[in-house]
């Protein structure tokens, strides 16, 4: 019984809101698609609040991610030649700054999954291969995690923190190689 109740939790939490009228076939689809990745993950209500409550820990930190980020995948001469061809290290890395920051805002709604979907598309044009983004992605990951052990003490707080990043950073990959 616990189980069924705590999975009808998680069905009714995390549901990004659609407007029926407005949106083609294919999108409300992925829409659709999307609830069912958050359930299947187990994105809750509780996980956006957390989200949320973190948010201005990471604005503080985010500085230093994106400086890590920016630092490895600079080392790699291909990944170099492409944003120099195609943008600067340091606009990149202002959007990368608000991008990582929306995460935090704990809302899901369309305009966050048609973001990632546009950036998804932006990646594909300049050439940027799947394994070079998972790559960076992993990188990105062990920063957030350093910040955490770092700056949350108590270890079920760390669990915590530390699973709801997972989920919301799996969601973030999910979209952006659809
Ligand atoms: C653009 C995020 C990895 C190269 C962008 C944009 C975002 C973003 C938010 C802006 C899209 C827009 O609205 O115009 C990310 C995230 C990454 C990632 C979250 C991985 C965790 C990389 C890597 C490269 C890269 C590894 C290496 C080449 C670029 C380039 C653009 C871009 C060149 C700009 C293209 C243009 O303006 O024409 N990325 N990125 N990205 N990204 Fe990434």
């Amino acid at each position: 019984a616990f189980m069924k109740k705590s999975m009808a939790h998680v069905v009714q939490s995390a549901e990004v809101h659609r407007d029926p009228l407005e949106e083609s076939y294919i999108y409300q689809e992925k829409l659709g698609e999307l609830n069912e990745q958050m359930r299947m993950i187990g994105l809750t209500e509780g996980d956006l609040r957390l989200l949320k409550q973190l948010r201005p820990q990471m604005e503080l930190r985010m500085e230093a991610i994106t400086d890590a980020f920016y630092q490895s995948v600079v080392d790699v001469d291909k990944l170099r030649d492409i944003i120099v061809q195609h943008s600067t290290i340091e606009r990149l890395k202002q959007t990368l700054k608000d991008h990582l920051l929306e995460i935090f805002n704990g809302e899901i709604n369309e305009a966050y999954v048609e973001k990632r979907l546009r950036i998804a598309e932006v990646h594909k044009r300049v050439g940027l291969e799947t394994k070079w983004y998972l790559s960076a992605f992993q990188n990105l990951q062990n920063e957030f995690f350093k910040i955490i052990y770092k700056e949350v003490k108590e270890e079920e707080q760390q669990i915590r923190v530390v699973s709801t990043i997972t989920k919301l950073l799996g969601l973030e990959q999910q979209l952006l190689l659809e």
